[in-house]
């Protein structure tokens, strides 16, 4: 067939917009319960990296708001998501955790960004990357916002790229925009660009299905 496998590849790994929202009104209620534990270590050592950090932290696609209490006090938290249902639950926690170092939360696309360049100390995005529906905007806009010398750390899984867990991955890539989320996604969209450096890649236990990875904006602090 003409144009071939990788038309085919990029065609069924397509997620969009309206993909996202459907898929996380379903969630929204239950999504701390399903996903929470699955996730916690990641979303852990993401906010220890954060916590060590000054300033303002920007937190794409914060969800439900499952990471807002972890966060420490000395810092000030924006966070967005595409998704009004997951945003809800955000602003219930908020509201009834107190959540005083929480500055705002907006309803925004990540790859389209309503804030100026260099406005935040530290991003981070956990388990958002493989859901938005263009992920190389989307770092172009976390690297934007992001002050040169500051941080934007990322927990996401990557492909395999070899071995059963490729092949899984492959296989699922077809129900990427039922999932809402995309199986197969390679890790060169975050950290081959020009414009950040890498810090830190890690395995997240237990299985090693997630990585996180620290990446600073190269530029005069
Ligand atoms: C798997 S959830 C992760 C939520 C949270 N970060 C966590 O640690 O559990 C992915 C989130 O990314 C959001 N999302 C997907 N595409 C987005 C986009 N283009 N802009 C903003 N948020 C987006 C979804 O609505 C969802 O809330």
């Amino acid at each position: 067939m003409p144009g071939g496998a990788a038309t085919a590849r990029s065609e069924i790994s397509r997620v969009d917009e309206s993909d996202v929202r459907r898929a996380y009104r379903r969630w929204a209620p239950v999504y701390n319960f399903i996903f929470g534990p699955l996730t916690y270590a990641g979303r852990r050592a993401a906010v220890k990296c954060v916590n060590a950090r000054a300033g303002r932290v920007l937190e794409a696609g914060v969800g439900t708001g499952i990471a807002l209490g972890l966060y420490a006090p000395h810092l000030r938290i924006v966070g967005f998501d595409l998704s009004a249902d997951m945003l809800d639950q955000a602003r219930r926690t908020v509201a009834e955790k107190k959540l005083d170092h929480v500055e705002a939360l907006h309803e925004m696309d990540a790859a389209d960004l309503d804030f100026p360049d260099a406005s935040f100390d530290t991003v981070v995005a956990m388990y958002v990357l493989t859901t938005v529906p263009e992920p190389e905007r989307v770092m172009d806009e976390l690297e934007r916002v992001c002050r040169p010398g500051g941080e934007i750390v990322l927990v996401n899984h990557f492909s395999a790229e070899r071995g059963p867990r490729a092949a899984i991955e492959r296989m699922l890539a077809r129900y990427a925009s039922r999932l809402g989320w995309r199986p197969e996604f390679p890790v060169s969209i975050a950290i081959d660009r020009p414009g950040l450096e890498g810090v830190e890649r890690r395995a997240i236990a237990p299985f090693g299905v997630f990585t996180l990875l620290r990446l600073r904006r190269r530029g005069q602090a």
